[in-house]
Order: structure tokens, then sequence, then C-alpha cells
């Protein structure tokens, strides 16, 4: 039977992991997976997590079953962390899940539950994953332009394409530092995107995967937030892999905010359906230490102190390598560049561009020319300027 099979497309991001620990040569450049790294390429624990687990392996008696929800005390923290004071907490209900991905699988499943007719809009472009997480949940796909091939935001052919969206239908927004382009909407945008939702009644999906690694913990909420002032229902797939550095663990969580109280009830009960047929409970470990980490107003402060730490590295990493390459192609063509926000922009350069840095300078970035800001070192921006305007 298993002959029937035919080999799976290797991920276009995931794959980039063994190709450049693969690669022998010394000074290779990392810009794939969406990874923070410090000064010294490391990917540290963040110190609050590394002394939540501390504390957690010297207090944790028992690791029998949680149930389908996973950690009911993380679940308030992060619906708390992202959607603040914005929605009255009898309308949200949340559970932890494996991971952002694992919130989007767990809410595209709920939502074509909700409306098997329903489309989901997703930006063009956006992560290479939704496709397939909200596809195999059985959501039709939909696209809408987001930006342009010089990589500027098309605000208003996105409205046009939204007004176009059947009632019902499902629309997804990155809450911030967008994934591939960072290139974010504004106060102005994100109140008229929340407009058109309200009046064309569609449902938000807001993918919260890099809140602190934008402008700051609140300003990379406030869109979501503003939009709970707009409409009446929304849902969130929030990752923790990022901001608290716990990739491996698999730390996510998928909110729900619903009209009333007796809405969000019924949502709850679904949520644990659904999780219970996908893997049954979350893994515990990564989540108890996140949980930890936000309730203990000592670890709490040390964790936003590194989160603003990293987001600082991250803003003046971009700004360097702006400047890097200003020199080295005697242009303002990559300017762009100390302006996007969070991890990721694309250089906008072609696939045969990428392919020549990857081989001819060890230089690993996605194939749309997608870059992780965070994987770039000081001392090696104008090097790699120069590489990068070798292949113009
Ligand atoms: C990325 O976009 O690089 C990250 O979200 C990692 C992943 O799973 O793709």
């Amino acid at each position: 039977m298993l002959e029937t099979l035919s080999k799976a497309e290797p991920d276009k991001i995931l794959s980039l992991i063994a190709l450049y620990r693969d690669d022998p040569r010394h000074g290779k450049v990392d810009l794939g997976v969406g990874v923070y790294k410090d000064a010294a390429g490391a990917t540290p624990i963040m110190r609050a997590v590394r002394e939540a687990e501390k504390r957690l392996y010297a207090s944790q008696t028992t690791k029998s079953y949680l149930g389908m929800a996973g950690d009911l005390a993380f679940n308030r923290a992060v619906s708390q962390l992202a959607l603040g004071d914005a929605a009255p907490a009898e309308r949200v209900s949340a559970v932890q899940t494996p991971g952002g991905s694992g919130a989007l699988r767990v809410l595209g499943e709920l939502l074509h539950a909700a409306n098997p007719a329903a489309a989901v809009w997703l930006p063009d472009p956006s992560w290479s994953n939704h496709e397939q997480l909200l596809g195999r949940a059985g959501l039709r796909l939909a696209r809408y332009p987001y930006v342009d091939a010089s990589g500027a935001l098309q605000f208003e052919a996105m409205r046009e394409a939204l007004r176009q969206a059947p009632r019902g239908d499902v629309v997804l927004l990155h809450g911030c530092c967008h994934n591939p382009t960072g290139v974010d909407l504004s106060a102005t945008q994100w109140r008229a995107t929340g407009e058109l939702l309200r009046e064309r009644e569609l449902l938000p999906l807001v993918d919260l995967a890099y809140q602190g690694f934008g402008d700051g913990l609140a300003e990379d909420a406030a869109g979501l937030r503003g939009l709970l002032t707009q409409v009446p229902e929304l849902v969130v797939a929030a990752s923790c892999s990022k901001n608290f550095s716990v990739y491996r663990d698999r730390v996510g969580a998928a909110i729900v905010v619903a009209r009333n109280a007796a809405q969000s009830e019924t949502a709850y009960s679904q949520l644990m359906a659904v999780a219970r047929t996908l893997y049954s409970m979350p893994p515990d470990h990564g989540a108890a230490a996140v949980s930890m980490a936000l309730s203990d107003p000592e670890l709490r402060a040390d964790w936003e102190a590194e989160l603003t730490a990293m987001r600082e590295r991250m803003q003046s990493l971009r700004r360097g390598l702006a400047e890097a390459l200003r020199k080295a192609t005697n242009s303002a063509r990559f300017d762009f560049l100390a302006e996007g926000k969070g991890m990721f922009s694309r250089l906008g350069v072609s696939l045969e561009q990428v392919e020549r840095l990857r081989h001819e300078s060890a230089v690993y970035m996605v194939d749309d020319s997608r870059i992780n800001v965070a994987g770039l070192r000081e001392e090696g921006l104008d090097e790699l300027a120069r590489k990068i305007a070798a292949v113009l």
C-alpha cells in the first residue's frame, strides 16, 4: 500500500536547517529559519525561562495528564498578554497548543466546523505553512494582495479584494512583524481593516507569532486589540516560540473571543474536542515555564528586559545592514530594511540570486529572498553586503 505514496516536497523553510548544518564552509551565514540568535550566533534559553524551569524541577511532583486544554493558568496568562483588557474574560476561551502552528490548525478545524463553506483569505505573500495548515483543516483558500513586487504595502488593493469576500469568510491577519516581509499595517490601516471586516461580516484570524519583536509587547498587540472594539468575534493563534525562545518545546495557544459567554463556552468545548482528535493533549513543560515567567513579577520583569534587548538588537542590525548595503551598492535600494518590523524582510532579489548567494558565498536565506535579521552578525555586515552586491 505504501508504494502508492509519492515523495512530499521538502518544506521550503525548514529544509534550510539541514542544508546549512551540512555546509562545511567556514564563515557561512544562516539567515534562513526564523530563530533569534544573539551576538555570538547562539539561541540561548532566556533567563526567566531557565529560572522557571529550575523552579519547576524543584516543585513539580507529577507528570500525570493535564487534559485537552493543557495548562489553564498558561491559557489565561497568554490570553491576557495578547488581548490585554480589550475583551471581557467571559467572552474569551483558550486552549494551549503545540506551538503557533498547532493553534492555527486547531482554529482552522474549529472555523471549518462552524462554516464548512468558508474560505480563509491569506495575504499574498504569507508564511508558507499557512496554506497547508489551514487548507488541511478543510478551509478553502483565497488570497488578498499585500505587498507589490517592490515590497510596498498595497493597502487599497488589499481592501478591494477583501470587499469581494463573501460574508462568513475568514481573513488571516499577521498581528505584527509580517512574515515574510516585515511590513505591517499602520494604526489607521488597522482601523480601516476592522471597519471593513465588521461591515462585510468577515471573521479575523490573527496570527500573533512575534509579539514583542516589533515595537513592544503592547504596541505589537495594538492592531488586534483595536479590532476587538470593532468586530463581535475573532480568533487568535498565539505563539511563544520566538518571544520566549522555547521553539522546540512547542508552546502556543488557540484563543477565541466570542460574542457572549454562552458562545465562548461552546467554542471552548469544540476547541478541546479538536485537540483530542489531533494530539489529545499539548506538551506541558514549555508552557508551564512560560506561565511561571509571566505570573512571577520578578521573572516577568526580567523576561521583558531580555525581550527588549533582543528587539533592540534586531532593530540595530536592520539599520546596520541597510547602511552597509547603501555603501556596497551605492544606492538607497535596501534602505527599506531599516524600517521593517520583527525578524524578517525580503531582500527583493531573484531566486537565481538567492541560489548564487548560497552556492558561491554560503549565505542561506529562503527562496523568496526572505532574510532572518536576527541571524546577522554586527561584525559581518559589510562583508555580507559585499556578497549581496556581487550577485546584483
Ligand atoms: C519561520 O517562518 O522561519 C518560522 O516560523 C519557522 C517555521 O516553522 O517556518
